[in-house]
Order: C-alpha cells, then sequence, then structure tokens
C-alpha cells in the first residue's frame, strides 16, 4: 500500500478546506480531492445551486442574512452528523465558520484544514476571474480584506492544521496537506 493509500484510508471524516477570500480554498480543494479520489463538494456552489441564482444576487436580493442562513442549511447537509464518516473535500466559503453553529459543526466533525496567504496574494487572486465577492465590493479590497484577517483569524486558528498557500504552488501545498494529515493521525 503506498502512503498516499495509506492516508486516504485513515481519513475518517470530511477534510474541510477554510480560510479568507483569495487563499485557493476550491481551487487546492478540488485537486486535492482529485489527487485522492475522493469527491470534491464546493460550499458556495452548492448554495449557488439552491438559490438558483448567484451569491452575488443572493447578497443583493435578499441580502447578507439570508445568504448566512442558506450557508448554514447547505454546510449542515455537506458535513452534518448522517455524513459526517463520508471521505470527502469540502471547501467553505471565508465567513462560514464565523457562524458558530457551523464552526461547532466543523471542528467536531471535520478534519480542518486553513489556508492561508499573505494580503497582497489575497487582494490579487481576488481582484482577477470571474466570482464576484460582494463583501469586497464594498470599499478597498485590501482595507476590507485586512479588517477580515483582524476578526477572522483567531477563529480560525482553531483548525486542525494550517497550510500557507502563497509559496507553494498548488502541487507542492498538496504534498504538504498529505504531509500534515498523515502527522494528525499518527
Ligand atoms: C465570503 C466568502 C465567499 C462567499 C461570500 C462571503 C466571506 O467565499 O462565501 O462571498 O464572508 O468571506 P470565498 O471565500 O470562497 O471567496
Amino acid at each position: 500500500m503506498t502512503r498516499q493509500n495509506d492516508i486516504i484510508e485513515k481519513i475518517d471524516k470530511p477534510v474541510v478546506l477554510i480560510g479568507l477570500m483569495g487563499v485557493g480554498k476550491t481551487k487546492i480543494g478540488s485537486a486535492f480531492a482529485a489527487k485522492l479520489g475522493l469527491p470534491f463538494e464546493d460550499a458556495d456552489e452548492e448554495i449557488v445551486k439552491s438559490a438558483g441564482c448567484s451569491i452575488a444576487d443572493i447578497f443583493e436580493l435578499y441580502g447578507e442574512t439570508a445568504f448566512r442562513d442558506l450557508e448554514e442549511k447547505v454546510i449542515t447537509r455537506l458535513i452534518g452528523k448522517e455524513n459526517s464518516s463520508h471521505k470527502k473535500v469540502v471547501s467553505l466559503g471565508g465567513g462560514a465558520v464565523m457562524n458558530p453553529s457551523i464552526a461547532s459543526l466543523v471542528w467536531d466533525k471535520a478534519l480542518s484544514i486553513w489556508l492561508v496567504a499573505e494580503l497582497g496574494t489575497m487582494v490579487e487572486r481576488t481582484s482577477t476571474g470571474v466570482q464576484v465577492r460582494p463583501l469586497l465590493e464594498k470599499g478597498d479590497p485590501s482595507e476590507i480584506l485586512k479588517e477580515l484577517m483582524e476578526k477572522r483569524y483567531s477563529t480560525y486558528q482553531n483548525a486542525n492544521i494550517h497550510i500557507h498557500t502563497d509559496r507553494n504552488s498548488v502541487k507542492d501545498t498538496i504534498t504538504e496537506i498529505l504531509k500534515e494529515i498523515d502527522q494528525y493521525y499518527a
């Protein structure tokens, strides 16, 4: 049995990626899941499917509170009790674990991985691509991300594993995650 198979064997709960916008949760999560041959679910994508409109539209038409309610429902379905032993990779939107109900689900039922990047990296990554992030539309994205770092990092710190994503390629980041998971189960 290879080391990678050995690690897959050990995983006994959903591997959940958390962290601020632009750290690479979806990109790294989907590549990591593909490498391990595990299913990948993106909470934001599931929210969009469930609402039938984009996240930007949910914020604009129904407000952030409605988005957070839906986020809780969707994430509870993805990593809630009945699914808790499933081997899969799930990436969450940056604000998800700021909701105490989601946070306790994640800390209790999942193997949590906090992806961390420098402010400049997050600013750059969120300024390109098609995804509209309503929270960053409210002002200077760099200032907003800085405020979110101050507000959220003490919560993100609770994750089982912390991984820096800006210095490494996706491939190297995946290798690092595998190493950390191996150590977590050692
Ligand atoms: C949010 C992050 C977004 C999305 C929504 C709110 C946040 O997801 O859930 O726009 O509160 O940080 P990403 O972190 O995947 O960009």
